[in-house]
């Protein structure tokens, strides 16, 4: 079986809920404490052992593509200045995979979006990687899920379980746990038989929802090709995800890391404290920052 070594970052979206912030710059900039939050997500996937990332970007996104380059002024002023740290770590994080870009020209959905970086998976097993999802931790969930797609071949995406008030923001899936034990256990897989985009609490089939992780067998790209429009009259993903599973062949998988959901405002900011504290730069001073105004709230 074909190891999986290609990605697909999924990168065009307008970043709406970030406005006027986002006008100018791509969501996928922002920062999170000193690195932007795509950088995160490529180093989760290098993590796991993927060498080809391909980034699907759109229009007003340059800045994502500028970054994985030489900025020869930057790397110039370091290397006259003695910095030779902050160099090593731009020159770490343009060389840490191949970075193909490819535009999606028109905003068709998740699923059309995974579909643009067909030319270059072609048939081999792939991940996906949300660009606003920071996961934390080791194993990274990717890894976990290229670990389980090299034992059996089928797709496997991440699974956690939310709030029944939080269903409506994200694919909601039917599931049969593989194997008796604890259901929310990090590592527990499951057997999808039922996927629903963003359904209200009354029409969920379950509260075991989908982040933004997976590892495909080339096998979705068919099927993505063949969906007709679906929620909101976007290709999406889930669809294709359901076809899949109909086959018998999607699982799902919990996972150990600790999920951000940097492309929230709130999510944004407990990223950047609760990295900022371990942050060798910034934890002491942040976290007797917090203290102080947990006296005064
Ligand atoms: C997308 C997917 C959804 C998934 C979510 C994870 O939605 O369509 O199935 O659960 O990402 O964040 P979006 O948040 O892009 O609207």
């Amino acid at each position: 079986m074909k190891k999986v070594r290609k990605a697909i970052i999924p990168a065009a979206g307008l970043g709406t809920r970030f406005l006027p912030a986002t006008k100018t710059i791509p969501k996928e900039m922002l920062p999170v404490v000193d690195k932007p939050t795509i950088l995160y997500v490529v180093e989760e996937a290098v993590r796991a052992g993927i060498e080809d990332i391909v980034i699907i970007s759109g229009r007003g996104k340059t800045a994502i593509e500028d970054f994985f380059d030489n900025s020869y002024e930057v790397q110039d002023k370091l290397s006259k200045d003695g910095k030779t740290h902050l160099l090593e770590r731009i020159e770490k994080a343009k060389n840490l995979a191949n970075i193909i870009s490819i535009r999606q020209k028109e905003a068709l959905g998740l699923g059309h979006a995974v579909l643009c970086g067909r030319p270059v998976v072609g048939d081999e097993p792939f991940a996906v990687l949300l660009a606003d999802e920071i996961m934390v931790g080791t194993p990274t969930v990717t890894e976990e899920l290229a670990d389980q797609f090299h034992k059996t071949g089928i797709s496997t995406i991440a699974l956690m379980e939310v709030a029944p008030s939080e269903v409506s923001k994200y694919g909601i899936v039917k599931a049969e746990p593989m194997a008796p034990g604890l259901l929310h256990h990090p590592g527990k897989l499951f057997n999808i038989t039922q996927v629903v985009e963003k359904p209200s609490a009354s029409e969920a089939p379950s509260t075991l929802a989908i982040p933004g992780r997976y590892v495909f067998e080339g096998a979705i790209f068919e099927e993505i090709k063949n969906l007709s429009p679906g929620k909101n009259g976007e290709i999406q993903l889930t669809d294709a995800i359901l076809k899949l599973a109909q086959k018998g062949r999607m699982n799902g998988m919990m996972f150990s890391a600790q999920r951000f959901d940097a492309g929230d405002k709130l999510g944004y900011l407990k990223a950047n404290i609760e990295l900022g504290l371990i942050h060798p730069e910034t934890g002491d001073g942040l976290k007797e920052y917090i203290k102080y105004l947990a006296k005064k709230l």
